[in-house]
């Protein structure tokens, strides 16, 4: 693996996961295939997480990590080629990003879209740019888009979970995303990772649903079946997982906070006994009610926990790629 910036770095998604749900069992079976080397996380936005997941993922495979709060404590970075820098951006990528590259064997960073521009947000300029000019291999820990670490975990949760209580019919389980109200516009890149490693993986039936206008980039859903009908959709779903997301085509809008959207026992009731997933942090009885998110259906701790493993799996693989 060269980079992992979506489910496309993934190659064998079955075989990450198997990787993942192995490091879980025992953590500390490759302790030696980081030492000497140094990964680097760099943070434009908050983390509670990401951050420390992949933190511990790094150590149990010996390597050292350094954390850069570059919003805070960096100067504030140029991205745009050719730009004049008579504004507020003190430094460009181009000359940054290469002085990390040297600092560091492997980099992974974070980045928010602004929700201003859909056309900006979706060219991953801060990646890119990241990418294009640090010379190692990059790991996004959430990009304006995407947000793969996030979504192998998710699959790594369903696939555990599932090995631990397999269907009674031994088919494929019903997977549902549901589009939840929130206070504020949020990114798409949770839901539109979740979908395309999802469809990538092929395992499950796929549904979406949200309210009116809200439909995500087709790019990331087709092959899912997708409703405005939630409670059509949580009919017998194994696993209902639950996240908001603001408005794709008229960008980064709030157009509807019906509360009749969060997921409340009552709803719950429509699914086959489903497992209820949230990526976290999640805002209680707006997103979730109370009742659903302290109910054995939860498994959101389960699944921030599997954080680790995903990480873990993807800097092996790329250690092993480096190592030769
Ligand atoms: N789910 C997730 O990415 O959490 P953090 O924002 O806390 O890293």
């Amino acid at each position: 693996m060269k980079q992992f910036i979506s489910v496309h770095d993934a190659g064998n998604i079955n075989a990450l996961v198997e990787k993942a749900l192995m490091y879980k069992a025992n953590p500390l079976k490759d302790k030696a295939l980081g030492a000497g080397k140094r990964i680097g996380l760099l943070f434009l936005n908050p983390s509670l997480r990401t951050r420390l997941s992949t933190q511990v993922a790094a150590g149990n495979l010996g390597m050292e990590s350094i954390v850069f709060n570059v919003d805070k404590e960096g100067w504030a970075l140029e991205f745009e080629e050719g730009a004049i820098m008579s504004g507020n951006t003190v430094e460009h990528i181009k000359d940054a990003a290469p002085v990390l590259g040297n600092y560091f064997d492997m980099l992974s960073i974070r980045t928010f879209p602004s929700l201003k521009n859909r056309e900006d947000d979706y060219s991953e300029l801060y990646i890119s740019q990241f990418k294009k000019y640090c010379g190692v291999p990059v790991i996004s820990l959430e990009s304006a888009t995407l947000h793969p670490l996030q979504s192998l975990t998710d699959v790594i949760t369903v696939k555990e979970t599932l090995l631990n209580s397999p269907l009674r019919d031994g088919g494929k389980p019903k997977i549902v995303l549901t589009w939840a109200p929130h206070v504020k516009p949020l990114p798409q890149c949770v839901a539109n990772s979740f979908s395309q490693w999802i469809n990538a993986w092929n395992k499950a039936e796929f549904v979406i649903t949200h309210p009116e206008d809200y439909e995500l980039k087709e790019e990331f859903t087709n092959g899912a079946t997708i409703t405005h009908n939630q409670d059509e959709a949580l009919k017998d779903a194994d696993f209902v997982y639950v996240k908001n997301w603001s408005t794709y085509k008229d960008y980064g809008k709030i157009y509807e906070n019906d509360p009749a959207w969060m997921l409340t026992e009552e709803k719950l009731k429509l699914t086959n006994n489903a497992k209820v997933m949230h990526c976290l942090p999640v805002r209680r009885n707006v997103e979730l009610s109370d009742e659903v998110l302290d109910s054995a259906n939860s498994i959101v701790t389960q699944q921030a926990a599997n954080r680790v493993w995903a990480a873990q799996a993807v800097i092996s693989e790329i250690l092993m790629s480096q190592n030769g």
